[in-house]
Parts: structure tokens; C-alpha cells; sequence
């Protein structure tokens, strides 16, 4: 790792320092114009504070890298990026691993084929809204901040810049309809989603999801959302909030000016709640499309079969049926 590292500081430190040439670039041996010898030259004279010019109007325009503190990059490197890979991966390996020891949660009476309105067409294009670009700003950071640790050593060089070039490009193009997405459904849905104090024993018996030892059968309170549902809104709520402010700081440095430590702290929350969300994310998907049989549906049409409102979200049947709004799909 230290050495992949190094070996992208150097790059990075070659393509800074052509654009500071004039300022940076200037030494007496001429016959000393091979990468070879100026590589350990620029990564010091940069560490030094060479200066030069940037489209940038921030504090520090004249200076490519942040010369008082180098930590972040080690933070990246070796903390951050295989975090997110963990986050992706990991939880992927574990969830696939869960399911074949534990099995999903299957409709019990079966599928009733009697559909309940649960979430109108406007909520599932929100959803959407959200997700899509959500999933492609999880790829793409991924190539971002990971990328060159674990990707690229294994691929061509062309295939590369085209790859983590067009990583940039949709990252910074998705977080638009991420943010309007991430607003509308939080705002929304927030009513729906408060906590309870039947969340605590569905939290003991993890949804009823577990199908061996003590946990087998049981069947939880739920109201129109379950108590893990509930978690992932607030943590998709809050760090959806962190990550589209500290995005929009960096994204926009002539409009906010942050300071040189302010974008590096907007970097490293960025960094943090995308490994969060990216691992929320992922149980939330396994959730949705295999663990909970008939859950999909909810998402897709905004109906969902009446047994499972009433073996996953009781309460919540209880009292559409009991308060006359409980409707069927025609
Ligand atoms: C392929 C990917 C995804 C699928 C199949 C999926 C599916 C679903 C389904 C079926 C529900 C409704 C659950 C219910 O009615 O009880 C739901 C809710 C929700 N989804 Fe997704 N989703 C996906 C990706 C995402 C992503 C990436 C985000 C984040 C932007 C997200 C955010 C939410 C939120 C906040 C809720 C409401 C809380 C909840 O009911 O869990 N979803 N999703």
C-alpha cells in the first residue's frame, strides 16, 4: 500500500508540477531533464511550498498542495479506501454468506394475491430519484478514492484515465439528482419513520429475520417502517446531509472559498459518510430484493401483498384497516 502510495504521490506530484513548471521547475543541469532524476526533486520542491498559478481564487491558489499537513493523504490511503472497499465488498461477502447459513424470510401464508397501497407513484420516483445516482456515486467514489490502490496496478494505463476521467465527470453529475432525491425523501418521510418503543424489541430479535436458535419465529411489532428501516432513513437522513455539504464545498471551491483545512476536513467527512451509507446501502438492497420475500414490490409498483403487510408491518395494517384507508389495488 505504502508503496502504491508513493508511487501515485509521484505521479501526481509530476502532473501538479508541469502545470507549476515556471515557478517550480527551474535548475541549473541540463542535461538533467528525465523524469528519472526530477521525480524526488518535485515531490520535495512541492513539500517545500512551491508556488504557481491555479484557476483556484481560495487562500492557497498558488499552491498545489497543502504543505503544513500531509496526514489525509495517508488517511486516504490507508484508512479511507479500503474502508469503502470493505463497506462494498465486505458487506456484499457477508450478506451473501448470511443467506446461505440463514436462509430468507419467507411469506408465510405464501402470496395472498391481494395488493396494499403502501407508497404512491410520486414516493417511488423519489426512491429512484435517490438510488440510481446514490449507486453510481458509490461506484464511482469508489474508483476515486480507492481506485488507484487496488484497480489500477491491474489494468492498462489508457484504461485508467479513461475510467477514473469518467468516474469524475458522473460523480460530480449525480450528485445533483442524489441531493434532490436525498431532500424529498427525507423530508417526506421523516413522519413515518420516528421511533417507537416497540423498535427496541424488534432491535432484540433482529426483525425476526433470523431463522435458528432463540430468534426462530419470532415476529416483531412493526409500523409502517421496522426499527432497521428506521436506522438506515436516519443514517441515509444524516450523513446524506454531510456528504451533500461537504460534496458541495468541494465541488465548488471558487463559490464557498473553504480554507485549505476546511476542504481537507469536507474531504474526510465526504470520505467517512459515504463508507456508511455505501454499507447501509448494501444491507438495505439485500433486504429488498432477497431477504424479505415479496419486499420488492413496494418499490416497484407501491403496492405490496397483504400478507406480507401483515407478517412484516402489523401495526401498520392494523390501523389502515382499522382507520377505513387501507386499499386495494383494483
Ligand atoms: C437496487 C437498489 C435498491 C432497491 C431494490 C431498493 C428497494 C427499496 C424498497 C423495496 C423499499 C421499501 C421498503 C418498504 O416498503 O418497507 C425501499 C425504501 C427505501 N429506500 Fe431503497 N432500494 C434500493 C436502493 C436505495 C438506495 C441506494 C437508497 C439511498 C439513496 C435507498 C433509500 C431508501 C430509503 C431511505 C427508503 C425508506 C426506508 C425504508 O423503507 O427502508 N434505496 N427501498
Amino acid at each position: 500500500m505504502n508503496n502504491l502510495f508513493k508511487r501515485f504521490s509521484v505521479i501526481l506530484a509530476l502532473v501538479v508540477a508541469t502545470v507549476f513548471a515556471p515557478v517550480s521547475m527551474a535548475h541549473d543541469d541540463a542535461t538533467d531533464h528525465t523524469h528519472a532524476a526530477t521525480e524526488g526533486q518535485i515531490w520535495a520542491q512541492l513539500k517545500a511550498g512551491a508556488t504557481g498559478e491555479t484557476t483556484s481564487h481560495g487562500q492557497f491558489h498558488n499552491q498545489p498542495i497543502n504543505t503544513y499537513d500531509l496526514r489525509v493523504l495517508e488517511l486516504r490511503s490507508d484508512l479511507l479506501a479500503p474502508a469503502l472497499m470493505a463497506a462494498l465488498f465486505g458487506m456484499i461477502i457477508i450478506f451473501v454468506v448470511f443467506i446461505k447459513i440463514n436462509g430468507i424470510s419467507k411469506l408465510h401464508g405464501g402470496f395472498s394475491g391481494k395488493m396494499v397501497y403502501r407508497w404512491s407513484k410520486f414516493d417511488v420516483s423519489i426512491h429512484w430519484l435517490g438510488a440510481i445516482p446514490c449507486l453510481l456515486l458509490i461506484l464511482t467514489g469508489l474508483t476515486l478514492l480507492a481506485g488507484r490502490f487496488f484497480f489500477q496496478p491491474y489494468i492498462g494505463e489508457g484504461f485508467w484515465a479513461a475510467l477514473v476521467y469518467g468516474a469524475k465527470q458522473v460523480h460530480d453529475i449525480m450528485a445533483i439528482p442524489f441531493m434532490i432525491g436525498w431532500a424529498l425523501m427525507t423530508l417526506l418521510w421523516a413522519k413515518n419513520q420516528l421511533p417507537k418503543m416497540y423498535d427496541l424489541k424488534w432491535m432484540m430479535v433482529v426483525g425476526g429475520y433470523i431463522n435458528f436458535g432463540p430468534f426462530k419465529g419470532k415476529h416483531p411489532d412493526a409500523g409502517f417502517a421496522n426499527a432497521g428501516e428506521k436506522l438506515w432513513f436516519w443514517a441515509f437522513a444524516v450523513f446524506g446531509l454531510v456528504i451533500s455539504a461537504s460534496g458541495m464545498l468541494l465541488l465548488f471551491p471558487n463559490l464557498f472559498e473553504p480554507s485549505r483545512t476546511l476542504s481537507l476536513i469536507a474531504l474526510i467527512l465526504h470520505s467517512v459518510s459515504a463508507i456508511i451509507i455505501t454499507a447501509f446501502s448494501i444491507v438495505h438492497i439485500f433486504m429488498a430484493t432477497v431477504m424479505s420475500e415479496g419486499g420488492m414490490e413496494c418499490m416497484v409498483s407501491g403496492y405490496c401483498d397483504e400478507n406480507w403487510a401483515s407478517q412484516h408491518h402489523n401495526l401498520w395494517f392494523d390501523e389502515i384497516k382499522e382507520n377505513g384507508t387501507l386499499k386495494y389495488k383494483d
